[in-house]
């Protein structure tokens, strides 16, 4: 399974990919905004640091939302740096868009995606990604995961290409969770990608072990 961080913050994605366990990063406009990105050329400045930060693929959201705004943005989006793939929401000029990208060959991240229908139509469009929220459905009361469970097998009974990138990732069972699930990529913060190091018995072992070796 691929890591990707969900995050805009140049520090914490350089960090993972110190770790080397970075495959890519998402962005969206609420994360843009956290890092105090402002104005149409500093949001494009920065994802093209972004790019320079990673090797994999870097997730930039368009904020139009019909479908002549969406190509604009996504082409220009899309000219930025050949690791840019443009994040689309699912909406129905969204959904046309990426069939128009795809056909482009410009990649595409579906995101907002609540429901196997709308994972569907996302991969019979030509998503290359698409991000359903499973902890914004756990919020609700409603199993995120399962959606996850269900999106692998429709995918995997027609053969879809589209990558399932389990979004909304909040803590490291969600990340083990898509794993066994067999989800394609888990986008994550950086902590719940540091919680996976974390197990009280390497702790207190490596302090045996240290300790014993002074002996
Ligand atoms: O990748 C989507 C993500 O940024 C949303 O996460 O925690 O705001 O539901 P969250």
């Amino acid at each position: 399974m691929k890591f990707f961080i969900d995050t805009a913050n140049l520090e914490q994605i350089k960090e993972a990919q110190d770790m080397g366990v970075l495959d890519g990063v998402t962005t969206n406009p609420s994360l843009m905004a956290k890092e105090g990105i402002k104005g149409q050329d500093n949001i494009l400045k920065h994802y093209v640091d972004i790019c320079n930060i990673v090797t994999g693929d870097v997730s930039a959201e368009v904020i139009s939302t019909d479908f002549d705004g969406i190509i604009r943005e996504g082409e220009a989006l899309a000219e930025l740096h050949p690791q840019i793939v443009v994040k689309v929401p699912m909406i129905k000029d969204g959904i046309k868009a990426i069939k128009y990208f795809s056909e482009k060959g410009i990649k595409t991240n579906c995101t907002l995606v609540f429901s196997a229908g709308q994972d569907l139509l996302a991969a019979k469009e030509g998503a290359t990604y698409v991000s359903p929220f499973i902890g914004r459905l756990d919020d609700v009361s409603t199993d995120g995961l399962s959606l996850i469970e269900d999106i692998r097998i429709i995918y995997d009974n027609y053969g879809y290409e589209t990558q399932i990138l389990a979004a909304s990732v909040r803590h490291p069972m969600h990340i083990i969770d898509c794993a066994k699930i067999g989800a394609d990529v888990a986008t994550c913060p950086l902590s719940a990608i540091t919680a996976l190091l974390k197990h009280p018995l390497t702790d207190s072992g490596l302090a045996t072990f240290l300790a014993d070796a002074k002996k």
